[in-house]
């Protein structure tokens, strides 16, 4: 019988470049994917690979313990790859529910499923693992110097890094009372193809292709370690096939800038990639500062060195190789952007941009 990976949030950024990368470099794999399919969550994302003969989709949500219990069963799940969650951070400042919902009881109640499946009908054998992908937010803001290391102590500071920070103890937990095979990875800021532009990188080239304003937070001198999401699925796979059970590994991209010169960068490249704006004004001359992030992390910067030592993994792509990957992407997918646009989106972007710009007026 084939290996099965039940991925969580398949059909989100990480999770969709993540079936794709397993379902091409795994072939004799299974992939199981749930989603539930929130505004993040898109099946265009995957459409080519729908009928995939490898391949399943489950429209649900990970809260709901019938649906999830019964995967297990059904699929005989050997692995788990944990994505799913609610990821933007400044949702989680005006909304934090779902992401109690989601990112600990969602997590709570897949934790319950691999025991009651693994342990309680002794479903386990030594390929049983359990994968949780969290992020280097749940180390807190760093200073000028220094980095996150796998022991560094958990202090998160918001709504979404606290709930990412209570499933990772939950992931642990399990480990040390029940047994369970499981494997943790905290990862700094992903870039690539099919991110949903609320974030960074989308949202700027998104809107400096549209001759928008560029909105930066605070003084745009805030550090991200960014890695290339291909080289984050080359890292998970990494750590589920070699990871020392109960370990957690950092992943990081070897790559810290500032949010200005991510976007003063985004706009120089763009200016040579597309027709410039009217009156040939360089792209720089839509970036507008507005009022900050409330308890914005100052600095994230991944000490990568136990990934690398243990398992031989390091990125491949260079920031400059992504980013061109990346933007060549968006520009080709205009209509990919269009459908992402059409939902929720015009009416998150007035009130999230709106309010931040008047205010700094
Ligand atoms: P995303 O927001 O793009 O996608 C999340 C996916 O989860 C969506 O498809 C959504 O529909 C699905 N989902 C949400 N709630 C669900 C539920 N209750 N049941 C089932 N599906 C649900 O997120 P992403 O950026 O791809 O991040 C994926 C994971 O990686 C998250 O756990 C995040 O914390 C972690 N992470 C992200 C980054 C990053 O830079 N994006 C970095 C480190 C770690
Ligand atoms: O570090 C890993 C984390 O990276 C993940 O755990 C999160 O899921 C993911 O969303 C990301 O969090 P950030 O908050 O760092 O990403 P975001 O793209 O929202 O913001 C990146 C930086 O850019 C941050 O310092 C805030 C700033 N920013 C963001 C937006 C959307 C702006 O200045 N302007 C903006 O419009």
């Amino acid at each position: 019988m084939s290996y099965t990976v039940l991925v969580t949030g398949g059909c989100g950024f990480i999770g969709a470049n993540f079936v794709r990368y397993l379902l091409t470099e795994r072939p004799d794999w299974r992939v199981v994917n749930i989603d539930k399919l929130t505004y993040a969550g898109n099946q265009a994302n995957l459409a080519d690979l729908a009928d995939h003969p490898a391949y399943s989709f489950v429209h649900g949500d990970i809260c709901d313990e019938a649906l999830v219990n019964n995967l297990f069963s059904r699929h005989n799940v050997h692995a788990v790859v944990h994505f799913a969650a609610e990821s933007h951070v400044d949702r989680s400042i005006t909304g934090p529910d779902a992401f109690i919902r989601t990112n600990i009881n969602g997590t709570f109640i897949l934790l319950e499923a691999a025991r009651n499946y693994w342990l309680g009908q002794q479903r386990q054998t030594d390929a049983s693992r359990f994968l949780h992908v969290s992020t280097d937010e749940v180390f807190g803001s760093l200073g000028p110097t220094g980095y996150f290391t796998e022991e560094t102590p958990y202090d998160p500071r918001s709504p979404y890094s606290a709930s990412k920070a209570s499933s990772d103890h939950l992931v642990r937990a399990y480990f040390h009372t029940y047994g369970l095979p499981v494997l943790l990875t905290n990862c700094s800021n992903n870039y690539g193809p099919y991110q949903f532009p609320e974030k960074l990188i989308p949202l700027v080239l998104n809107n400096a292709q549209e001759g928008k304003t560029l909105p930066i937070y605070g003084d745009g001198q805030n550090v991200r370690d960014w890695l290339y999401v291909v080289d984050h699925c080359e890292a998970i796979v990494r750590v589920l096939e070699q990871g020392v059970l109960g370990g957690s590994y950092n992943i990081g991209g070897h790559n810290e800038k500032t949010n200005l010169d991510i976007v003063e960068l985004l706009c120089d490249l763009l200016d040579k990639k597309i027709a410039p704006l009217p009156g040939n004004a360089p792209r720089r001359s839509l970036i507008t500062f507005v009022r900050d992030r409330p308890g914005h992390d100052r600095r994230y910067a991944i000490d990568a060195s136990k990934i690398e030592r243990e398992l031989g993994w390091r990125p491949k792509y260079t920031f400059e190789q992504g980013i061109e990957e990346t933007i060549d992407w968006y520009l080709a997918n205009r209509s990919w952007m269009a459908g992402v646009l059409n939902g929720s989106y015009q009416k998150y972007y007035e009130s999230m941009y709106g309010a931040r710009t008047e205010d700094k007026e």
